[in-house]
């Protein structure tokens, strides 16, 4: 059937509408109209697959990747830059409006890289190496467009080993060279002189130096299984953001809860009193005491556990900052944060489903403002940064 897509839902699917049913068709954006075959039937609403394009959206951008049709990592490549702020950004006010009734205008910030800008990737092997397609087996590529070209010369050199008793490997990408995590068995010495560490199923299996990566003139040293932002082009660009929502003076005394490898927290030490991170992950608690060590940072303290657990009236500061997993807050933390009636909130977020979940819980806050930041070109991914005010 022909079918003019008028919109597109927040994974970035295309919708229109066919007889009042709503269609989502994947793959398409607004403006396009396609001939279309339904898959799937619904009580409310049909999904279909795309056929061919009968005229294209003029949003519509060349796809670069010859894998998008199979691979659903870079869905919405198929829109321009400049539209796939715009779709973020709409996406982002229009939760708001729907979740909290709230007319919002998001700053945007895009992205500095738009390719080639992943410092981590995960491979997968079940008989073929590589990443995994929309209908979750695994493919066998050539390249991805989104980690750099050094990263997917170790793809080809690690596809030439025997893989079969390889679950999955994650690469990273520091600025003094690639780590190799596996988890299963295999032999590394081929691999060894492209690596600075290789680690297999937890241990160090070969070792020349930690990576690292530098973040304006901060050094982070980045355990294999520490959390790090994946576009090291725009990180800055985000924790500016939350120095520009903090205002903060040396009186503050900062929480930085969900701290990672200390980031934010050692990011920002130098404009407040003192920074106190809680993350659940030792090595990354590890690596930020040693990060604030080897920037000579004095002022920024980190204690490991669970944030559900530890948080309580006397770990909340005079400004706190918040950066959880996709999973958002739990009830405790929000009840805290609620009692505590803290000046200045500043959340940061991956996922604004949850986001709005808590700003509605957040009930003694206002919003103040908001941010986008694109930290995930070419995907509906969006990272949003709050500011939120005591009542
Ligand atoms: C989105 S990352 C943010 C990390 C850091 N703020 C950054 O910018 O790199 C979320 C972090 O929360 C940690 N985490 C997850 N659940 C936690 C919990 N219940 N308590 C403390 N930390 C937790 C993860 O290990 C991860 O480091």
């Amino acid at each position: 059937m022909r079918l003019e897509i008028t919109n597109m839902d927040h994974m970035g699917n295309g919708i229109g509408k066919k007889d009042n049913k709503i269609v989502f068709v994947p793959k398409t954006i607004t403006g396009d109209i396609c001939e279309v075959d339904i898959f799937k039937n619904n009580k409310r609403y049909d999904i279909g697959r795309v056929k061919k394009i009968l005229e294209k959206s003029n949003l519509r951008n060349d796809v670069k990747c010859k894998y998008y049709d199979i691979c659903g990592g870079c869905n919405i490549s198929n829109l321009n830059y400049e539209n796939q702020l715009l779709f973020k950004v709409n996406k982002v006010k229009n939760v708001f409006k729907k979740y909290l009734d709230s007319e919002i205008e998001p700053r945007v910030i895009g992205s500095k890289k738009q390719y080639n800008y992943r410092n981590k990737i995960t491979y997968h092997y079940d008989q073929k190496f590589g990443l995994v397609s929309i209908d979750n087996k695994v493919i066998d590529i050539d390249d991805c467009l989104l980690v750099s070209e050094k990263v997917n010369q170790l793809y080809h050199a690690i596809k030439n080993e025997d893989l079969k008793n390889v679950k999955l490997i994650a690469v990273r990408e520091c600025d003094n060279g690639l780590i190799l995590n596996i988890l299963g068995k295999m032999d590394v010495n081929k691999l060894c002189d492209k690596c600075i560490s290789i680690y297999m199923n937890g241990k160090c299996v070969f070792f020349k130096e930690d990576g690292y990566i530098y973040i304006e003139n901060i050094k982070y040293i980045v355990s294999p299984e520490s959390f790090f932002q994946v576009n090291t082009s725009n990180i800055s660009n985000l924790y500016d953001e939350i120095v520009r929502y903090g205002e903060f003076t040396k009186n503050d005394s900062v929480i930085d809860l969900y701290s990672g490898v200390g980031s934010i927290s050692l990011y920002i030490a130098k404009y407040v009193k003192s920074v106190l991170g809680i993350e659940i992950i030792l090595d990354a608690v590890k690596d930020a005491q040693v990060n604030a060590k080897i920037n000579n940072i004095d002022n920024a303290k980190f204690i490991c556990g669970d944030v559900a657990k530890l948080v309580d009236e006397n770990t909340l500061g005079d400004i706190l900052i918040v950066d959880p997993p996709r999973t958002g807050l739990d009830k405790h933390t929000i009840e805290v944060i609620n009692d505590k009636k803290i000046n200045k909130v500043i959340y940061v977020s991956c996922d604004v489903m949850t986001l709005v979940r808590d700003i509605k819980l957040l009930n003694n806050y206002n919003l103040k403002n908001i941010s986008v930041i694109d930290m995930f070109p070419q995907t509906h991914h969006v990272e949003t940064v709050c500011l939120l005010e005591t009542k």
